[in-house]
C-alpha cells in the first residue's frame, strides 16, 4: 500500500524566484534527454495541431516540435510567469510562429471543441484540482479520432529509485517541491479509478519506470 496522497495547492507554479528555478532544472532534465516526448511518439503524437496541458517552461513540448515539422503548438497554462518563460525559451529555438501559448485552467480551456489533433501532458497531472474534469476538457478539444498521452510521476515508485533522482535533482532547491509534487502524484490505480468516471474511459494507463502514462484515441 502506498501513502496516501497530499495534494498540492491548484494555483500552478508562481513567482519569479520558482520560475527562474524551475527553468534551470527543466533545461537540465532536458539536457540529459529526460523528458518523455518518446512516450508522446509511442502514442502515435507525430504532427499535427496539438495541444499542450501545463508546458511550464516548455522544454517538453519545444523537443516534440524540434522532431515534427510543420507541426503546430498550443500550450495551456494557469501560470503567467510560466508563460513568459516558455515564450522566452521557444524564441531560443527559433520556434515562436509555431507555438502559441495561453493562459488558462486545463479545468476549463479557453479553446473550441473539435480543435486539435492530439493533446500531450508531462508532470501536470498531479496538480490539477480535478483530474476528471481535465479529462472532460481534453475529450472536448479534441478533433474525432484524435491521440492523447498524459505523463506523470507516481507516487508508489520504488524508494530507491525516489531517494536516488532526490539525491541527484539538481539545482538543491528544487528538490522540496520535487518530494511535494511526487506526494501529490496519482498510483496507476487511482488513475484509472479517475478515467472510468470520465469521457477518457478508454484510455490505456500503464505503470513507467519512474511514473505513469496515460494514452488513448478519441
Ligand atoms: C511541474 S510543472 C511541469 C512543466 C512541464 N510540463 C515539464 O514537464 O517540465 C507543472 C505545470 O503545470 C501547470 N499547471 C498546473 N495546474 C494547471 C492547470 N489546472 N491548468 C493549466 N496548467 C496547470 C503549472 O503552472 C506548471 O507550469
Amino acid at each position: 500500500m502506498s501513502k496516501q496522497r497530499i495534494i498540492e495547492t491548484n494555483e500552478g507554479i508562481q513567482g519569479e524566484l520558482t520560475i527562474e528555478i524551475f527553468d534551470r532544472f527543466a533545461r537540465i532534465m532536458r539536457d540529459k534527454g529526460w523528458n518523455n516526448v518518446e512516450n508522446f511518439y509511442k502514442a502515435g503524437i507525430t504532427k499535427g495541431n496539438v495541444l499542450e496541458i501545463g508546458p511550464g517552461p516548455g522544454y517538453i513540448g519545444l523537443e516534440w516540435l524540434k522532431q515534427s515539422t510543420n507541426s503546430k503548438l498550443t500550450g495551456c497554462e494557469i501560470s503567467c510567469d510560466m508563460i513568459k518563460m516558455a515564450e522566452k525559451n521557444a524564441k531560443e529555438y527559433g520556434f515562436e510562429a509555431r507555438t502559441n501559448y495561453i493562459e488558462g485552467n486545463a479545468m476549463q480551456m479557453p479553446l473550441q471543441d473539435e480543435t486539435f489533433d492530439a493533446a500531450f501532458s508531462n508532470g501536470s497531472l498531479h496538480e490539477w484540482e480535478d483530474p476528471i474534469r481535465v479529462f472532460n476538457e481534453i475529450y472536448r478539444v479534441l478533433k474525432p479520432g484524435g491521440l492523447y498521452c498524459i505523463t506523470d510521476m507516481r507516487r508508489d515508485v520504488n524508494p530507491v529509485i525516489k531517494w536516488s533522482i532526490y539525491l541527484s535533482t539538481k539545482p538543491k532547491e528544487i528538490r522540496p517541491g520535487f518530494l511535494t509534487s511526487l506526494n501529490a502524484s496519482y498510483t496507476v490505480t487511482e488513475i484509472r479509478n479517475l478515467l472510468n468516471k470520465s469521457e477518457l474511459k478508454n484510455a490505456s494507463a500503464s505503470k513507467e519506470f519512474f511514473g505513469l502514462c496515460i494514452s488513448g484515441k478519441k
